[in-house]
């Protein structure tokens, strides 16, 4: 395992509604933004791998890995599909990264796409109870913010988070997304905002949820052959790990602890040889603002049942010690689901490369994300440094 393997360019769609534009038009927009980003306009691209999440039930298409393959004129190339709910363009991203570091491929891409807002929020709540158990969760009534709930609910029984912690996270997000010209929902919310927001599934509110979104990202990824060859400078991805957990949560060992990410981040850690304590910045998975206190416990940067008050100090704010979803993270930005492990990658480029704009960390070196399916039924970690041995 010693080829390295870097990302050479990123392109992302805005984040939105977009009643003007296909799901063939975002992935293509985000493709082209890419490759002019790394420069290989004509150069030949060995695969792709694209994540989508449920275009069958969202926009009646199938086949995405050929579609997506023909939007780019790219004939003749491996072209794939991934599907991991929530998790799919992290999972995208790791098969791609896996496929340049087995030496099988030397230049590939790696996207993420969905188009949810063509439905109604209703019709997308079932597309999305597709990452949960059908049998035995959604069939009772089970949605995913209910399966959060329950989850809030549990953490703050056994380590008394409040619900204002949670808010917290949806103020930070709200003000690194008001940073981020690409955000979904680009405008601060108050505390008081957020606790008076109305009820969606108790304890959450409608601005602890991430919304319904729309939108693509990509992200070109190289050898280290290939990279000097093109003459370009990577940002490498020196860690990445992938686990799972019970698809439903009455079997997981606890509510309060997302497993499939501390096995994920564990997996990811010892590859790069780094710990949590080395970690600059990153970038989680705050579909619901317990998700992100959940995911800095699970990743390590605080202990468990402390994310609530790691949180409330400051420490996950952009002058933090530990900046958490820079970018303004699902909950601002949006939450396109399959392409949101590839934005999250793209965010960590673009704090590597210190081109992260009013929302940059000072002289970033080592950032992670963190993608979750589901209620965390599977999950991938990624780290990316600036200047890997
Ligand atoms: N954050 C901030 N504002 C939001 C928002 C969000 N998550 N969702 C909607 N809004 C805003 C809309 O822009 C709209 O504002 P307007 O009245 O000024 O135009 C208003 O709130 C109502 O929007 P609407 O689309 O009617 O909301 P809704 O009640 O139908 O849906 C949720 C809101 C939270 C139920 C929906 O976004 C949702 O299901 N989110 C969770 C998605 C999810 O489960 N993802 C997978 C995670 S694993």
């Amino acid at each position: 395992m010693t080829r390295k393997v870097g990302i050479i360019g990123v392109g992302m769609t805005d984040f939105g509604e977009f009643w003007e534009k296909s799901y063939r038009d975002l992935i293509r927009e985000a493709g082209v933004e890419a490759i002019n980003d790394a420069k290989i306009e004509g150069e030949k691209i060995d695969a792709l791998y694209v994540g989508s999440m449920s275009p069958g039930i969202l926009i009646g298409q199938e086949h995405i890995g050929a579609l997506v393959a023909d939007t780019a004129g790219l004939h003749g190339i491996e072209a794939t599909r991934v599907e991991s709910a929530c998790a799919s363009g992290g999972v995208a991203l790791r098969g791609a990264w896996m496929s340049v570091k087995a030496g099988v491929n030397d230049l590939v891409i790696a996207g993420g796409v969905e188009k949810m807002t063509d439905s109604s929020v209703g019709a997308a709540t079932i597309a999305l109870g597709g990452a949960a158990d059908q049998e035995w969760e959604v069939f009772h009534g089970a949605t995913f913010p209910a399966l959060y709930a329950l989850m809030a609910r549990r953490h703050m029984l056994e380590y008394g988070t409040t619900e204002e912690q949670m808010a917290m996270v949806a103020v930070k997000n709200h003000h690194n997304g008001s940073l981020n010209p690409h955000a979904q929902f680009p405008f601060e919310v108050t505390l008081e905002q957020v606790m008076k927001s109305s009820p969606v599934a108790d304890p959450l509110k409608l601005l602890d949820c991430s919304p319904i979104t729309d939108g693509a990202a990509v992200v070109i990824l190289a050898s280290e052959e290939k990279a000097k060859e093109l003459g370009v400078e990577p940002i490498w991805i020196t860690g990445s790990g992938q686990s799972n957990d019970f698809l439903a949560l009455h079997d997981r060992a606890s509510l309060s602890e997302t497993k499939a990410a501390v096995e994920a981040a564990k997996k990811a850690y010892k590859m790069a040889g780094v710990k949590p304590s080395d970690i600059e910045f990153a970038e989680v998975h705050d579909c619901f603002t317990i998700a992100e206190i959940m995911a800095i416990e699970a990743l390590g940067f605080c202990k468990k049942g402390e994310g609530g008050k790691f949180t409330q100090d400051g420490e996950t704010s952009l002058t933090g010690s530990k900046p958490v979803n820079t970018s303004g993270g699902l909950k601002s930005k949006g939450h396109p689901v399959g392409a949101t492990g590839i934005a999250q990658a793209i965010e960590a480029v673009l704090q590597l490369r210190g081109k992260a704009g009013k929302r940059q960390i000072k002289d970033a070196k080592v950032g992670l994300t963190h993608n979750v399916g589901g209620s965390g039924a599977s999950c991938t970690v990624h780290i990316f440094e600036r200047d890997a041995k």
